[in-house]
């Protein structure tokens, strides 16, 4: 068996002190494999989105270990993380997280632009992994011109800019209606059988859930189930899919094109419904928290 790509020990977050104390994670051990798709299920409040932001190192824990390719995160310094983190992962979020005046290539190569990567690559590698999702018409289109599914796609786009071996999605199809949640699942669910990339999903969606090999289910900051019986047969058949051979060479002309990911077209509308302003302004607030945290990182690198 392969060395897990994500494993924790005891892992243990609280948020808080005194009487506001709140135990989030109450001592996770657990372990990912390369080619699993994961669900992290439960009620709202369990610690999915806690416990997703530990594994995907966008959080330190208060105790216990993260270790990614056998490697304890604690030993790296806060540059390696977050170089690490750039390099590895690629991140989906319910609330999107683009940037609404930016244009849509611009909001896909964000990661490359904290990374330093100089701006005529980040245009060529940004518009071949929107023509793998279908959305290089819209390169030049502001992000906020765009449909509820439309958006998600760029945001998948963004997540694979750094051909990531771990997407994380944290309810990836939260603000998308049932025909569209369905588009994005089997994008997400192509490139889990397609490129062997691990999918660590955190949803309410039962349907979702069950489209994984595997879920956790969590309740009140512990992991109450982890139904994982055929866990090793069903991730043999992704595991063994070899990596793809841009994934360490991605900047290379000849082998740093994937193919286009089958999906089916976008249905019509039903739209997600629009947000308010006030929400809209939240969000972008938050994004740019987000960015401007990145950003001091990617200096501090
Ligand atoms: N930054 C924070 N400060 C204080 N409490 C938090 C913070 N983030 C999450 N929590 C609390 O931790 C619990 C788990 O949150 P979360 O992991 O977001 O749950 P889930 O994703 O399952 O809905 C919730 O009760 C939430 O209120
Ligand atoms: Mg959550």
């Amino acid at each position: 068996m392969s060395t897990p790509v994500l494993e924790t020990e005891n892992l243990v977050k609280i948020y808080g002190r005194g009487p506001s104390r709140f135990d989030a994670l109450k001592g996770l051990t657990l372990e990912i494999h390369r080619g699993e798709s994961v669900a992290i299920v439960g009620k709202s409040g369990s610690g999915k989105s806690t416990l997703m932001h530990l594994l995907a190192l966008l959080d330190a824990p208060t105790a216990g270990v993260v270790a990614l390719d056998g490697r304890p995160v604690s030993q790296l310094k806060p540059a390696a993380v977050s170089d690490l983190r750039n390099e590895a992962f690629g991140f989906v979020f319910q609330q999107f997280f683009l940037n609404a005046q930016q244009s849509v290539l611009e909001n896909v190569t964000l990661p490359l632009k904290i990374a330093g990567v100089p701006r005529s690559e980040r245009r060529r590698r940004g518009l071949d992994v929107l023509r793998q999702l279908e959305m290089d018409s819209k390169a030049e289109n502001k992000a906020n011109d765009l449909s509820g599914g439309q958006k998600q796609r760029v945001c998948i786009a963004r997540a694979l800019i750094n051909d990531p071996s771990v997407i994380f999605a944290d309810e990836p199809t939260g603000n998308l209606d049932s025909a569209t949640s369905r588009v994005v699942e089997d994008i997400l669910f192509g490139l889990h059988r397609e490129r062997g990339i691990t999918l660590v999903i955190v949803t309410h969606d039962d349907d979702l859930a069950a489209r994984c090999q595997r879920r956790l289910s969590m309740q009140d900051g512990r992991i109450v189930n982890d139904d994982a019986a055929t866990l090793h047969a069903a991730a043999a058949p992704a595991a063994a899919v070899a990596p793809h051979p841009a994934r360490h060479t991605p900047s290379s002309p000849a082998t740093g094109r994937h193919a286009a990911v089958p999906f089916p077209a976008e249905p019509p509308a039903p739209e997600a419904p629009p947000l308010s302003r006030r929400e809209r302004r939240r969000l972008e607030a938050e994004a740019d928290r987000r960015r401007s945290g990145a950003r001091g990182e990617a200096e501090r690198a």
